[in-house]
């Protein structure tokens, strides 16, 4: 098991600690498949809501806050019954915009896994107007079912009434559906750019067509990404550096692991990430970021 989970793993029932140990391995990432899930429930005997809270302690240790040592869990639920955890990320010494809320994380999670929806959502502090805002970006969001310690389930359409989202700024596709964008790049032998130009495909950007993605490269070779997911709101879009490196903390790996890092972005996009990603990358890296700019089709 981790390091990280050994004092919360002492806390929980002891069915379900026993039969979480050998989950959370080495290469544990916060994801359990739904017979993983249905293994933990017949384990434990506790009923799905009473292990996703349980969970939320695990998904906690998933938070890096060096600025406020407030540490926030989310889990969310895929269309499958998959489960994708994730936690808040403070980077040190920077402006607090480059922060990740934990329902950021977990979404942006099963994004990356291909999910193309949300049904429910468990999170152990209240959704701040950011994260609900965030949540109301994607497909079917206002119908998100928020479970919180102690409180009755809501929709997010009850914690956000009278919303703004993409559908004020004549967007039909929203975060999380299925799309492809093409776009070129000369230079085909480079892994990271090949891996870069998919996820900057996939990403969601209707407002600015930045369509852009980060690849952060390990000195073992493993790479973690991080597409962009602009929000009609604007200031709650979530930055691939910062989507990257939610993936990497979440992988359990540390900054000082990164070789390199790659910025891919769209010719056709109305503004550009490189300061933004830059700025964020310096607060936990020395390892210069390299730009690409790709061909918009
Ligand atoms: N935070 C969340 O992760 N989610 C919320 O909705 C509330 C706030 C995090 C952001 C920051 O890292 C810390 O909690 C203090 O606001
Ligand atoms: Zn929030």
């Amino acid at each position: 098991m981790q390091d990280r989970f050994i004092k919360q793993i002492s806390q929980l029932p002891a069915d379900l600690a026993a039969e979480l140990v050998p989950m959370l391995n080495r290469h544990f990432s916060g994801h359990f498949d739904p017979q993983q899930v249905a293994q933990l429930m017949a384990a434990s005997g506790l009923s799905k809501s009473e292990l996703m809270f349980h969970l939320l302690q695990i998904a906690k240790q998933l938070s890096l806050a060096p600025i406020s040592q407030f540490h926030v869990g989310a889990i969310a639920e895929g269309n499958r019954g998959d489960l994708y955890m994730g936690a808040n990320l403070e980077l040190q010494g920077r402006a607090l915009c480059h922060s990740v809320h934990a329902e950021q994380h977990a979404i942006s999670h099963a994004w990356l896994n291909g999910e193309t929806g949300i049904k429910d959502i468990w999170i152990n502090a209240t959704p701040c107007g950011h994260c609900r805002q965030f949540i109301n970006e994607i497909e079917g969001g206002a119908q998100v079912n928020i479970h919180l310690p102690n409180t009755a389930v809501k929709t997010l359409a009850e914690y956000l009434p009278n919303a703004f989202g993409p559908a004020d700024l004549g967007v039909a596709a929203p975060l999380m559906q299925k799309q492809q964008h093409t776009l070129y790049c000369d230079d085909q032998s480079d892994p990271l750019i090949i891996e870069a130009l998919d996820h900057a495909s996939l990403s969601y950007a209707p407002y600015s067509a930045n369509h852009s993605a980060v690849v952060l490269e390990l000195y073992d070779g493993q790479t973690y990404s991080g597409r962009y997911a602009e929000n009609a709101a604007f200031n709650p879009s979530m930055m691939p550096m910062q989507m990257a490196l939610a993936n990497l903390v979440r992988h359990n790996h540390g900054f000082d692991e990164i070789k390199r890092a790659v910025l891919l972005e769209s010719s056709a996009g109305a503004l550009s990430l490189i300061d933004v990603s830059s700025d964020a990358l310096q607060a936990i890296s020395a390892v210069p970021l390299e730009h690409i700019v790709a061909e918009a089709i």
